[in-house]
């Protein structure tokens, strides 16, 4: 059989296969190592050099011209088989969800969005960092001194040392806070900055106020001539619009950070009964968070010159918000993964929050 000869019989053959295998056989059969084609290009070498010229030159546009035909046969089949998977895998979406299968939004990323919503109102905006850090970025930039008590082994998960390095360098540990991030946003961004990060932080811990991981929400404005006047009012703000209180008392205590100078816990006004504890007015004070100044030993720590800018930082536990607004006695019940809990605390997924219903 001669090449014109062959072309037509493939051509003829790879039109009729109505599948993808079957094309894959024509497909052997002319170019595989036994195929028709290989056949006629093993009989070049025993042509004359000028008949092989020819030959070889005509072979090889019609080996190309039947390799193209299978790619756009296979082209068309394949468009074939998923048009049928489609019609065939089709899910009818107008269904209505199946009651016991309706899911809910955890409380924790409720209580996040609920976060975001009232930060992007005040002009913050997200920044992120992972969980596995370094020294450097949970501790040495934080301005920790070197034998700090919350760098050991008993509050800190370490994981094994970075091979290839040594001492605080080889220092790998899954983040005891957010603040990590303020290090990360000031790296990334120069100031003016204002941020929030929300995120899993993990101490080794475990009792009726403390799991082991938990979530944090941190915050920092950075700028020329801000203050602790301006932490305070942006706290109480983002407070009242929380819990849906208005004119909440917010009263700060001293209190001592490596990475803010002053630095203060905050507590939000309450009044509590034996069966109750109400957020707002009262005589009673309930710690919510930690803030303060950014220490200037943090700013030099990433480069922003200390007396040009200053700037506050906080950071509080997404828990314990959730569990005040949504009255949730135990913290470890959040990570049990109960589908009874998660029915009861958990949120509509189809409720966004949404300043303006107040939640
Ligand atoms: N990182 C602190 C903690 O985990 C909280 C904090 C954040 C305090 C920012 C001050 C400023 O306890």
């Amino acid at each position: 059989m001669n090449a014109a000869e062959l072309k037509a019989e493939l051509t003829q053959k790879i039109e009729a296969a109505n599948d993808l295998n079957a094309l894959e056989e024509v497909r052997i059969s002319a170019l595989g190592k036994k195929g028709a084609i290989t056949d006629l290009m093993k009989g070049l070498g025993k042509m004359s050099p000028e008949e092989r010229k020819v030959e070889g030159v005509a072979l090889n546009v019609m080996k190309d011209d039947v390799a193209n035909l299978l790619e756009s046969r296979q082209k068309i089949l394949k468009k074939i088989a998923m048009d049928a998977r489609l019609k065939h895998e089709k899910i009818d979406i107008t269904l209505d969800s199946r009651p016991e299968r309706k899911g809910s939004i955890h409380p924790i990323t409720q209580t996040m969005d609920e976060m975001i919503t009232i930060f992007a109102d005040m002009g913050f905006d997200i920044h992120d960092g992972p969980d596995i850090e370094d020294d450097f970025h949970n501790f040495t930039a934080l301005n920790f001194p070197p034998k700090h008590p919350a760098r050991e082994m008993h509050d800190t998960f370490y994981l094994p040392d970075v091979e290839g390095k040594e001492g605080d360098e080889a220092k790998r540990l899954l983040r005891t806070h957010t603040s990590t991030c303020q290090i990360r946003a000031m790296l990334a961004h120069k100031p003016p900055l204002r941020k929030i990060v929300m995120g899993r932080t993990y101490r080794s811990d475990y009792d009726m106020t403390h799991t082991p991981m938990f979530h944090q929400l941190e915050g920092m404005v950075i700028d020329k001539e801000t203050n602790m006047g301006h932490l305070k009012g942006c706290l109480k703000t983002m407070y009242e619009k929380f819990f849906g209180v208005e004119d909440l008392p917010v009263r700060f205590r001293p209190s001592f950070f490596p990475f803010t100078e002053p630095s203060a816990e905050i507590d939000i006004g309450c009044s509590k009964s034996k069966s109750e504890l109400k957020i707002g007015g009262g005589d009673s004070w309930l710690e919510i968070g930690g803030c303060g100044m950014v220490h200037p030993n943090v700013l030099k720590a990433v480069g922003i010159d200390p007396d040009v800018y200053q700037g506050f930082a906080f950071g509080m536990g997404i828990e314990r918000m959730a569990m005040l607004k949504y009255g949730i006695p135990d913290l470890r019940t959040f990570f049990e993964g109960d589908t009874r809990w998660n029915a009861h605390y958990g949120h509509d997924p189809l409720n966004k929050p949404n300043l303006a219903t107040g939640s």
